[in-house]
């Protein structure tokens, strides 16, 4: 285990943001838990939990202790015909993951290749890409509760898996120390490709369909659109997709008969909320080093030295206009510290 005073998080955020925390304990190995909960953990200090800090736009110091696990293993647990249950350590890479199941032949993830961020964030706001969401593998999560140290383990349905949401997120926010998710992945070749940019390039360029050479189309479209963390600074998609009632996608669709709309399973629209910002003519926008991505209006950008408050209040104003052109609120997707 690891313990810093005053950390620089620049390196834990892939927006590189340069900021502070009062103490950043890194839990390095199992047996470091159990270390912290006897020797560390205070009933009324604040926490934060960190993993790939992919999701995450930090204000200039955070008055308390991060958290961060870089617990790094996959073990399988299980194995019949049909599919393999791996146990995944939260500090894993997710695109280890997605790398180990392209190499074994297990499918259920390769859509959610190149997905920045560690394994055990991805139950938390049920990382999704192109027609698949994470909450369609995985078998359990396990970990621990800050408040009492009591180990937990949530079955899926307990998980209460939403669009980017999950009860990590609700009831349980910020209360939880994730250690493993646990995943069921498919030996039995079955592929996801109806999201109608993945369609397309599909039919276009690929003869033999297979794990791999999905993969490789869903790596092309991400690069596409995303900026790559390593180069740019970014968090991904910086809002939500908004929903909305039909009545009010009726009156936009007046005004605004471009719009896509996605329908879901409780009968409101989902709309594209990069489309929306790049309709309020975002798309783009620089201001110093904060911006908007030129290919993708939901993800803002650090182009290099942008503080948390510079992107936070880019986040604002774009906010304000989607609202005054649309009467769409558009949520943060990222959590802002
Ligand atoms: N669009 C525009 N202008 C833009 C951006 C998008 O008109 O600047 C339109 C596109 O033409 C498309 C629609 O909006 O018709 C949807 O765009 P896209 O397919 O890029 O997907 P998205 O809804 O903007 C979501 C996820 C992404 C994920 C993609 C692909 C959220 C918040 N974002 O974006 O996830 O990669 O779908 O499945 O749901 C992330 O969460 O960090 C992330 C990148």
């Amino acid at each position: 285990m690891k313990k810093i005073e005053n950390a620089n998080l620049k390196s834990y955020n892939t927006f590189g943001i340069e900021g502070y925390c009062k103490n950043m304990i890194i839990i390095e190995q199992e047996k470091d838990i159990q270390l912290f909960f006897d020797h560390d953990y205070q009933a009324d200090e604040r926490y934060f939990v960190l993993g790939g800090g992919s999701n995450v736009l930090f204000s200039d110091f955070f008055k308390g202790t991060i958290l961060h696990i870089s617990t790094d293993d996959i073990q399988k647990r299980e194995e019949t015909d049909q599919y393999v249950l791996l146990n995944v350590a939260a500090g894993t890479p997710w695109e280890k993951v997605t790398q180990y199941a392209l190499e074994n032949h297990l499918y259920g993830i390769e859509n959610l290749a190149g997905i920045p961020g560690n394994t055990g964030s991805c139950p938390v706001q049920n990382i999704g890409a192109y027609g698949v969401e994470v909450k369609e593998v995985i078998d359990k999560v396990e970990g621990f509760y800050l408040h009492s140290g009591e180990p937990f383990m949530l079955t899926n349905s307990e998980c209460a898996f939403g669009y980017r949401n999950s009860i990590f997120k609700t009831k349980l926010k910020n209360s939880c120390l994730i250690t493993s998710v646990t995943l069921r992945l498919s030996k039995i070749e079955k592929y996801t490709l109806h999201y109608a940019d993945l369609k397309k390039r599909i039919d276009e360029s690929l003869q033999n369909l297979s794990l791999q050479s999905v993969t490789d189309a869903i790596l092309m479209l991400r690069n596409s659109k995303l900026p790559d963390v390593k180069e740019v600074g970014s968090a991904g998609s910086f809002f939500k997709n908004p929903i909305i009632g039909q009545e009010h996608y009726h009156r936009l669709l007046i005004e605004f008969p471009t719009l896509k709309a996605f329908s879901t399973n409780s009968g409101e629209v989902k709309l594209a909320a990069g489309q929306l910002i790049d309709l309020c003519d975002w798309k783009g926008y620089r201001e110093g080093d904060a911006g908007v991505w030129a290919n993708q209006a939901l993800v803002l950008v650090n182009y290099g030295t942008a503080t948390g408050a510079a992107i936070l209040a880019l986040c604002k104003k774009i906010q304000r206009s989607v609202y005054e052109k649309f009467c769409v609120y558009l949520e943060a997707e990222v959590y802002l510290l």
